[in-house]
């Protein structure tokens, strides 16, 4: 694919959530183009307008059109049905999903069954002229989004079949300070990786933290 940091677009379907507005403020501060997408162009360009460096608003459609690297970021409830619906517009393009499929009650946080193994999975099946790559499940929105976090102490799981849009990934979470890209193996094993933010929920409310997860002797 040979794509270099001036080619990229990078696009967020649901860039309006915290999660996609995090990942655009990050991205577009340390110089890539990126385009926040909505199912209202009006909440596109005010989350764009938001964040500045400037970031682009679009519609979800025009997001996975313009981009060559679109990050799905929506809830689990919209993902199967949005994705498919942007099937054309992402031919040939390298899918990024972060979806965690979980569900909270009065217990906390646990992960909802998903009859493909996970929303990675369930996005490659969806989207098979796409290369699908799952990361930044793990990451906290809050982190992301706070100006005054200079650098984000963790490692971002990266996850697919396809080598080059692997080690893509990787790079580009590795341009968020403080974050390693780290391969953590084939799509069909994304299922833990989506489930573990779970526990990670857990820690969280236990000790009031936005932990992250550390990959130790690499
Ligand atoms: N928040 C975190 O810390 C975090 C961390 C890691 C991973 N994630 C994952 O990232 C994803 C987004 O998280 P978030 O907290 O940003 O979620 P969110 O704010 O609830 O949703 C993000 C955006 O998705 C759009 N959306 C909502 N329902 C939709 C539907 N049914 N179909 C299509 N689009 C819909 C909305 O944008 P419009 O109304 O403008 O279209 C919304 O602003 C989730 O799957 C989550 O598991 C989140």
């Amino acid at each position: 694919m040979n794509l270099t940091m001036e080619d990229i677009v990078i696009g967020i379907l649901g860039g309006t959530g915290d999660q996609g507005k995090g990942l655009a403020f990050r991205f577009s501060q340390v110089g890539y183009r990126v385009i926040v997408g909505s199912r209202s162009e009006e909440r596109a360009t005010a989350a764009a307008a938001e964040i500045g460096h400037g970031v682009q608003g679009m519609t979800n459609h025009d997001t996975a059109r313009n981009a060559q690297i679109v990050i799905a970021a929506v809830p689990w409830e919209g993902h199967g049905e949005l994705l498919s619906a942007l099937a054309p517009e992402l031919v040939g393009k390298i899918v990024v999903d972060c979806v965690n499929p979980l569900g909270f009650d009065s217990r906390g946080a646990y992960p909802l069954p998903v009859a493909e193994g996970s929303a990675a999975q369930q996005a490659a099946d969806l989207l098979p002229g796409s290369t699908v790559v799952a990361a930044f499940h793990h990451v906290s929105a809050k982190l992301l989004l706070d100006p005054e976090v200079k650098t984000i102490d963790m490692d971002a799981l990266v996850l697919g079949d396809d080598r080059e849009a692997t080690d893509l990934v990787q790079n580009l979470a590795a341009r968020i300070p403080g974050v390693r890209g780290i391969y953590a193996g084939r799509l069909r094993n994304a299922g833990q990786v989506e489930a573990l933010t779970a526990n990670l929920v857990s820690v969280n409310r236990r000790y009031k933290a936005h932990a992250g997860l550390r990959i130790t002797d690499i």
